[in-house]
């Protein structure tokens, strides 16, 4: 087995994707042999010594297609140490630590399927040119009328960098 970590992600808007970026580059800066992949371009996880994988969340819940990637591989992540991070709108909020407990339980089905040995919550982006027009996101540009969420590139570099920070020692094994 080589010795890297696999960094995946689903992510619709794109995000997501860069998130799993600055944590591979954290990752890499740390020393570490790192690929990072979108899930659906997932083929293996044997040649991987660990797992950082992360999702966009859409209804209070990580995506379809990352679901299914923890489900197809829930015997091989529970041998391996896993980390997982989500990338919400709530976070982006100027009142978001009041949340920030009560979204924990948006990992309540993740954890009915992994044991991550650590995990990142962080906010994401929203950009309306970026989505398709559905249901959902007239729901969601609904929601950005109200006031409740804005758009924009709400990321926190320094926050993600610090979660990638911390998990070299715990992904060792
Ligand atoms: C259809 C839809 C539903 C969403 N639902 C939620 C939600 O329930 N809670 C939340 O905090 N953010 C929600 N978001 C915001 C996304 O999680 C956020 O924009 C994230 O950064 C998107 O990641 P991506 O760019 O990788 O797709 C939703 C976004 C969309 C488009």
């Amino acid at each position: 087995m080589n010795n890297k970590i696999l960094v995946t992600y689903a992510s619709q808007a794109g995000s997501t994707a860069g998130v799993a970026e600055a944590i591979g580059q954290t990752l890499i800066g740390e020393g570490l042999q790192v690929d990072v992949l979108p899930m659906k371009d997932v083929k293996e996880l044997a040649s991987y010594n660990a797992v950082v994988a992360g999702s966009a969340i859409h209804g209070q819940k990580w995506l379809p297609e990352a679901m299914h990637f923890l489900r197809n591989h829930r015997v091989e992540l529970s041998q391996k140490p896993f980390a997982a991070f989500m990338v919400c709108i709530t976070l982006s909020m100027a009142n978001a630590e009041q949340y920030r407990e009560g979204l924990k339980s948006w990992m309540n089905p993740i954890h009915g399927l992994v044991h991550p040995i650590s995990e990142g919550y962080f906010a994401g982006a929203l950009d309306f040119s970026k989505l398709p027009f559905s249901f959902n996101t007239l729901a969601m540009r609904l929601v950005v009328l109200l006031g409740v969420w804005k758009q924009g590139d709400h990321r926190d570099w320094s926050a993600i960098h610090t979660w990638a920070e911390s998990l070299p020692s715990q992904l060792r094994r």
